[in-house]
């Protein structure tokens, strides 16, 4: 067997040790946004320290669990933590989270993240809709043997973010009275910030907002089939356009500014996109 399908799958046996809950909805919660998981009814709670193997993250701020609960009626598995490659870890790892929550029953992955606001008129606190990614600048998780146990070899990704689920966070942006902004999300390695000419350079190509992860985790989730959708939480201006050197306290203090209003948009649109389940 593929040590990476065989590493998942002890991972897996390791989780159902602990909890025998299967979500609907996949949730992963970016930097400053991990206090989301308070708004669930929490039935078992899954540290990532726990599951031998699993990648814990070494940021500040990532808490590194599992909270498996309901959130008004819908089972969801949300992860309060993730793992980014410019720490270092195999691609394969930085999406064995992700892919576990599909092993774990969730048909639905809803990705957040906090990145750098690049698109006209973008302001800190703003959130977005990610319509689609450009991962051209970083690795793409599926690069070795195909693993297809999980999905294709060369999966289609003309719509990695399902449209009824965009609709749905439009409807529940609307609902709340939230601003609710879109574009192209370009997710680039970090750790180091961008320079103003690669931001330039990303604004030229049609991005409205980079960051250092999800896109990765979007790609390893439509391999295997699940439907997918993400919100960027515009944290700062992106290098050149903010007047002022970026830092990840900057970053994980606006995530926690937006925090009230990303709240309400995600308890919204997790309920709406449920509905949808099965369409
Ligand atoms: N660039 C990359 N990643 C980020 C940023 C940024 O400006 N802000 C938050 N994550």
């Amino acid at each position: 067997m593929d040590p990476r399908y065989e590493k998942l799958l002890s991972c897996l046996e390791q989780v159902r040790r602990q909890t025998c809950f299967v979500p609907e909805v996949g949730l992963v919660l970016g930097s400053g946004l991990g206090g989301f998981a308070d708004e669930i009814k929490t039935e078992a709670v899954v540290e990532y320290s726990s599951i031998p193997g699993f990648p814990v993250s070494t940021v500040p701020m990532h808490r590194g669990r599992f909270v498996f609960g309901t959130l008004d009626g819908v089972k969801v598995a949300v992860m309060q933590g993730r793992v980014h490659y410019y720490e270092g870890y195999e691609i394969t790892d930085v999406v064995l989270p992700v892919r576990l929550l599909g092993l774990l029953g969730a048909r639905t992955l809803l990705l957040t993240n906090a990145a750098g606001g690049i698109g006209e008129g973008f302001r800190p606190g703003d959130l977005m809709l990610i319509t689609d990614h450009i991962l051209s600048f970083a690795m793409n998780p599926l690069i070795g043997p195909n693993l297809d146990d999980l999905g294709p070899r060369f999966p289609d990704m003309s719509h990695v973010y399902d449209l009824v689920l965009c609709r749905k966070f439009r409807t529940a942006a609307a609902e709340i009275g939230a601003v609710l902004r879109e574009g192209v999300y370009a997710q680039l390695t970090g750790p180091s910030f961008e320079t103003p000419a690669e931001i330039r350079m990303l604004k030229s190509l049609g991005v409205s907002a980079v960051g250092m992860s999800t896109a990765v985790e979007a790609v390893a989730a439509r391999h295997m089939g699940l439907r997918v959708c993400g919100i960027s939480c515009i944290s700062n201006l992106a290098a050149g356009i903010s007047p002022t050197p970026l830092s990840h306290e900057e970053v994980t203090a606006a995530a926690n500014a937006a925090a009230p209003v990303f709240k309400s948009l995600l308890r919204r649109g997790v309920a709406l996109a449920a509905e949808t389940q099965e369409s």
